[in-house]
């Protein structure tokens, strides 16, 4: 054993998704910050393409999404616009002050699909929310519907063929920490170990 599979069991449990308005004002410091990205970097990828790009939204770079936020719900919604959701997204960074813009750029050569290159940011993520996690700090991965707008696209600096991956929030969590639950591996697990009848029966024995 390399790693004590305890502790990294545990962090991954623990690892939990606050919204913004579930965080203090407690600011977050800009080095924790560069840990939190540094961490996304270790991810892996095809090809080693490192598709991954952050912007990070902290201080008065925040007004880019203050005001943004409800603009874009506006534009990507038109008529339908929701009242509701407008004041919710006028009010998202009344305390939370650090978001950092997920993005990713394509390998220009066209080896790497660009399933592979959104899977590898995915794993990026994870990485940085299990960082966060073993900072205390709560954090949210968000994709809301105007991500694909350009003008999203122009706030996080991202290049012509670059893709808004969405918002990850961070900051320091409200009240208690929460516990959530999993469905058991028999859900979602099909062993192919032996026959499919002896699968069927024995679904979670492995043959060790
Ligand atoms: C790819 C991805 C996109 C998500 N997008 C949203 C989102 O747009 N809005 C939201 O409230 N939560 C979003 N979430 C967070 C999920 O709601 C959250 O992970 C889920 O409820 C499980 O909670 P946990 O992260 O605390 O385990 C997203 C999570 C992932 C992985």
């Amino acid at each position: 054993m390399r790693h004590n599979l305890s502790d990294v069991g545990a962090l991954m449990r623990d690892r939990r998704s606050f919204a913004p308005e579930q965080m203090t004002s407690r600011k977050v410091h800009p080095d924790i910050v560069e840990e939190i990205l540094r961490a996304g970097t270790w991810a892996g990828n095809h090809g080693m393409t490192q598709p991954w790009r952050f912007t990070v939204f902290m201080g008065e770079g925040l007004e880019v999404l203050r005001e943004g936020l409800p603009q874009w719900h506006a534009l990507s919604a038109g008529a339908a616009v929701n009242p509701i959701k407008m004041e919710k997204l006028k009010h998202r960074l009344d305390a939370c002050n650090c978001v950092i813009g997920l993005g990713r750029v394509h390998d220009p050569a066209g080896r790497i699909s660009e399933e592979d290159e959104a899977w590898a940011v995915a794993g990026a993520v994870q990485n940085m929310h299990l960082t966060c996690t073993a900072y205390g700090l709560g954090a949210k991965w968000t994709t809301p519907g105007f991500m694909g707008l350009p003008e999203v696209k122009q706030a996080l600096l991202l290049p012509e063929q670059g893709r808004v991956m969405g918002l990850f929030y961070v900051g320091y969590p409200k009240g208690d920490w929460p516990s959530s639950h999993r469905w058991p591996l028999e859900f979602v697990t099909r062993w192919r170990h032996t026959s499919d009848e002896e699968a069927d029966r024995h679904q979670l024995k492995p043959t060790l």
